[in-house]
């Protein structure tokens, strides 16, 4: 039986679209749905394309009512039934109690090198700070945000006319390679970090 996954978006979908290519032939898993907290999210298209089942729970209509967002958001994930989410550039915080119903198939990717900035902006901050590389890191998605576990980090070196731009278009295919690294390690049993290069 190939473990189903769900994949989380917000925007364009790239590593999303990574997960699910990688998600073939012998591969222990496939994609079950793509779901978008936003109706504009490019990555809804291009799933279409690939013929993962889409759904939509648009959180605007839910201002200031999380729990009616997420419970909205539950019923469409239970209905795909997945063994693992993976969050994708998911771009809303998710409350404890629905994090709690996942513990540990609950993967999320983050643009930096946890634990170092956690939250927005990662690339910029860590030019700033004067750093000289920078990453992405697959973690497990805990209460806290962007603190769970570490699943796996990639590196790549901060050059010295970097910008926020061009350094996030130096991580991102570094993105895109360590989340089906992890996913495909995970859905064997093994939880152990991967490091990359
Ligand atoms: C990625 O950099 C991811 O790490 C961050 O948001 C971006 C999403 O890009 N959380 P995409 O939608 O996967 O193209």
């Amino acid at each position: 039986m190939k473990k189903r996954v769900a994949i989380l978006i917000s925007g364009s979908g790239s590593n999303m679209i990574a997960l699910a290519e990688s998600m073939r032939g012998d591969h222990p898993a496939r994609p079950c749905l793509v779901l978008s907290n936003s109706p504009l999210a490019g990555g809804l298209a291009k799933a279409q394309a690939l013929g993962i089942p889409t759904a939509v729970v648009d959180h605007r209509p839910h201002k200031g009512d999380r729990a009616g967002f997420e419970t909205e958001l539950l019923a469409r994930i239970e209905e795909a039934g997945p063994d693992l989410i993976a969050l994708a550039g998911f771009m809303r915080v998710l409350t404890g109690d629905f994090v709690a119903r996942f513990e540990g198939r609950m993967l999320n990717i983050h643009p930096s090198l946890l634990p170092k900035y956690k939250g927005l902006d990662t690339h910029a901050r860590a030019i700033a700070a004067g750093d000289t590389e920078a990453g992405c890191t697959v973690h497990e998605v805990t209460a806290a945000l962007d603190d769970g576990p570490i699943l796996g980090q990639a590196r790549v070196p901060i050059l010295s006319d970097d910008t926020a731009e061009t350094l996030a278009a130096r991580v991102l295919p570094m993105e895109h390679a360590l989340y089906p690294a992890v996913l495909r390690r995970l859905c064997d049993g093994n939880r152990a970090p991967i490091y990359l290069p």
